[in-house]
């Protein structure tokens, strides 16, 4: 009789956009006359830039020619793309980083989850609280996490770092030693950033303690203030223990298309051991590449006229995380995040717990949102908006809220 992975039943609830994403459905289908705003899932709502576009109907012309066409993408990505990479997000910042030390992915989701395989079993992970839900998740089912106790909604088996108003939302060095630290900065979900002279902090003590640290830059594109990192790397000593992931998603709309990155220094090394080797006998063996016509895509994301269109859509999402922070302020909320990144964290009001506010917003304002508690228990009373939406849908969401 075969058996299954029983840790997939230790695992609490559904993933938290799929209960979010069913809850709105039901309201919707019972309420087909409401019109609903979503600011829950960060997902894009801008269009791609024109020069990502050109790439795109470039490389699909050249798929359709037999002297151009291509099949199967090198595993790690193709020399193109890692190159404008390697230049792009690295060398014009001063970050030594090799174009053979990224590899090419369909994103960062899928990174994040798969990059526990190559670690052992016995590691403990430290995880921000509140948290993206897919780090504790997947290593939930791997097995890593040990018991979900309800009551406290954590794991037995993980670290978890508060980060609260009281901390100003920035994890401090837990007491026991982690193996493994999930740091994302600029922060989902509660939208802080990390100064270069913290996140040194962070880059020291694993490189004391013998701990990787896998660093989220998802969000890079949204730092708006001086001394904030875009790359772990511009941390000194960062290549012997820190792994970075990077997304196509949020800087150049890419949530439909699907690219990202992860970088693994040569240096970083367990024993003898580089991960390097490990993640790259792993990619080869389960992944057979992103498509060349999005890897031409993401090439063009680091073109001049990219970059310029992508600056653009980022000051375009920035302007709603602007409406709404002054929106909600206006209206006696307390709110943090929406400077360095496209997430708004405001405390729900009154004593209304996470859910609650969630199905007030959907029921009185139409709006919806993610409950902070959906990220882990310290994210409980607070709550999340995107600053994905097209404009006049936030505008007209916070004025809904306004005038609860
Ligand atoms: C989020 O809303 O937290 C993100 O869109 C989820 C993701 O990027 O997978």
């Amino acid at each position: 009789m075969f058996k299954i992975n029983d840790n997939y039943l230790k695992l609490p609830g559904s993933y938290l956009f799929s209960t979010i994403g069913k809850k709105v459905r039901e309201y919707s289908q019972a309420n087909p006359e409401k019109e609903i705003i979503r600011l829950g899932i960060g997902d894009v709502t801008q269009p791609l830039a024109p020069a990502i576009i050109t790439a795109l109907h470039k490389a699909v012309d050249e798929m359709g020619a037999s002297e151009t066409f291509r099949g199967y993408a090198p595993d790690l990505g193709y020399e193109f793309l890692r190159e404008a990479i390697a230049e792009g997000d690295y060398r014009a910042r001063g970050c030594e980083i090799a174009a053979d030390e990224i590899f090419v992915s369909d994103g960062a989701k899928c990174d994040s989850g798969n990059i526990q395989e190559i670690f052992s079993l016995d590691n403990k992970i430290a995880v921000c609280d509140p948290v993206y839900p897919v780090y504790v998740d997947t290593n939930a089912m791997a097995g890593r996490t040990g018991v979900y106790e309800e009551a406290s909604g954590k794991w037995s088996n993980v670290i978890y770092m508060p980060c609260t108003a009281e901390n100003g939302f920035a994890p401090e060095l837990p007491k026991e030693t982690p193996d493994m630290i999930y740091l994302c900065f600029p922060n989902n979900p509660t939208g802080a950033a990390i100064t270069k002279d913290a996140l040194q902090e962070w880059v020291d003590y694993a490189n004391r303690e013998g701990a990787v640290i896998i660093y989220d830059a998802a969000y890079e594109a949204y730092i708006s203030e001086d001394g904030v990192p875009h790359s772990i790397y511009e941390c000194e000593g960062a290549r012997t223990c820190a792994i970075e992931l990077k997304s196509f998603s949020k800087n150049a709309g890419f949530t439909g298309v699907r690219l990202g990155y992860t970088v693994i220094p040569k240096e970083l090394k367990c024993g003898g051991t580089s991960l390097h080797s490990l993640w790259a006998r792993r990619h080869g063996t389960k992944y057979n590449g992103a498509p060349y016509i999005v890897q031409r895509a993401g090439e063009a994301v680091y073109s001049k006229e990219g970059k310029a269109q992508l600056a653009d859509q980022v000051a375009y999402y920035m302007k709603n995380a602007k409406v709404i922070c002054e929106g909600l302020r206006e209206a006696g909320y307390t709110v943090s995040g929406g400077v360095n990144a496209p997430y708004i964290w405001l405390k729900t009001p009154g004593t209304m717990t996470s859910w609650e506010f969630f199905d007030y917003l959907l029921e009185k304002a139409n709006v919806v949102g993610t409950p902070g508690s959906g990220f882990g228990p310290s994210g409980e009373g607070y709550f999340r908006l995107t600053a994905f939406g097209t404009y006049e849908n936030t505008v007209r969401a916070i004025g809904r809220i306004r005038a609860l």
